[in-house]
């Protein structure tokens, strides 16, 4: 067994849809490297999804989906624990107890939550960015548009997901490093204002590299489920040419050695994670001396997703068909769960002087 093996590492995909590219390249190929050396848990975030208000019939659905591209991924449950956030309740209790700890200042000032509100609400980015016109319009805003607490409040249940395990490796995307960063202040904010040494600090895994963020194939931006540009581990080969070969492109290099547009940037963002070193260095040379046909260049980039999202998304539809072993591993990975997230919530109430006569 392997000397990190005590380490535990954790992370959560939101249960709102298939998995695209960039909660592969962010996420769940980072679980499956890791799997073999660490003390690995997994989950799939449902109440975190709840924030956006979810059909019930297909949070459901999403949940088991995202189950069945994690199997397909690789991941496997003799290895790691896999379990759903909503099997483990002493999250919720948790989530209750740390948000006494939180305030409502740092949570609305935080990037997602600027991002998703503003959303909500209807606002532009400028709008969002003056931030007596946001809260304004946040206060004030009605049912049609109200912004619910939870969506507030998302840092915390985060938090609480890593800190109940005593988690201090957490593999994810650029986008969720100011979440971590606040994770650790309630970590140590807790600890201090008790006097206890109950929480250690997590931090996020990339073992080497930088944390990615996989942009979207629409010019600018990141890949993202509410941007409506992913393309997904199961998306068939034919869509899947499809979108790559529609992807936003420029009039091309007029003179050698040119800067590269966003979208350009963008594209061999992509071809970098998925295409080998000499395909990558073929079309940045084509690039700089003007020689570059970006068709070519999406056609390279098409098949190479495929190579990866191939062998994922032919396995997923025989794990989705047996539905009992998904509910075994569920109800395995869950009782495992829960037995940490147990002692940790014990710890906690004690901590906090909730205690039973
Ligand atoms: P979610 O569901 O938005 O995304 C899941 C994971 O995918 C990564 N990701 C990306 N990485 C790079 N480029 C992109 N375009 C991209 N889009 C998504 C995210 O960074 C993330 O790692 N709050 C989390 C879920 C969560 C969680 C946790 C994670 C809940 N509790 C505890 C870690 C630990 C989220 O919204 O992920």
């Amino acid at each position: 067994m392997s000397e990190n093996k005590k380490e535990i590492v954790l992370s959560g995909i939101r249960a709102t849809g298939n998995l695209h590219l960039g909660n592969y390249y962010g996420a769940l190929r980072k679980f499956v490297a890791v799997q073999d050396d660490y003390d690995c848990n997994f989950f799939i975030a449902d109440l975190h999804a709840l924030t956006t208000n979810p059909d019930p019939a297909q949070l459901h659905a999403n949940v088991k989906n995202i189950i069945a591209e994690y199997l397909a991924a690789g991941l496997d449950p003799e290895k790691v624990t896999l379990f759903v956030q909503s099997d483990v309740p002493e999250v919720s209790e948790m989530y209750l107890l740390l948000n006494m700890h939180v305030g409502i200042g740092e949570l609305m000032r935080t990037v997602s939550f600027k991002d998703k509100a503003r959303k909500a609400l209807g606002l532009s980015a400028e709008a969002a960015e003056d931030d007596a016109a946001f809260e304004h319009q946040l206060v004030g805003a009605d049912n049609g548009k109200r912004v619910n607490a939870g969506l507030l409040t998302y840092p915390t249940l985060m938090a609480v997901d890593i800190l109940i395990q005593k988690a201090t490796k957490v593999p994810v995307g650029k986008d969720q490093l100011q979440h971590l960063e606040l994770t650790r202040r309630f970590a140590r904010r807790f600890n201090s204002f008790y006097g206890v040494d109950i929480f250690p600090e997590p931090y996020d895994f990339d073992f080497g590299g930088a944390p990615v963020k996989v942009p979207g194939l629409d010019g600018s931006g990141k890949m993202g489920k509410s941007e409506g540009n992913c393309i997904y581990l199961v998306d068939d080969p034919k869509v899947l040419r499809k979108k790559v070969m529609r992807a936003v492109t420029d009039e091309g290099p007029k003179e050698p050695n040119s800067p590269m547009s966003e979208p350009i940037a963008n594209l061999f963002t992509l071809l970098e994670l998925t295409s080998t070193p000499d395909v990558v260095a073929h079309f940045r040379e084509a690039y700089a001396d003007c020689s570059i046909r970006y068709g070519d260049l999406k056609k390279q980039l098409a098949e190479d997703i495929l190579a990866v999202t191939t062998p994922i998304r032919e396995r997923v539809n025989d794990i989705m068909a047996d539905e009992a072993y998904i509910a075994r591993i569920l109800r395995d990975g869950s009782e495992r769960a829960r037995e940490r997230a147990a002692h940790t919530l014990e710890e906690v109430r004690q901590a906090m002087g909730i205690r039973r006569f």
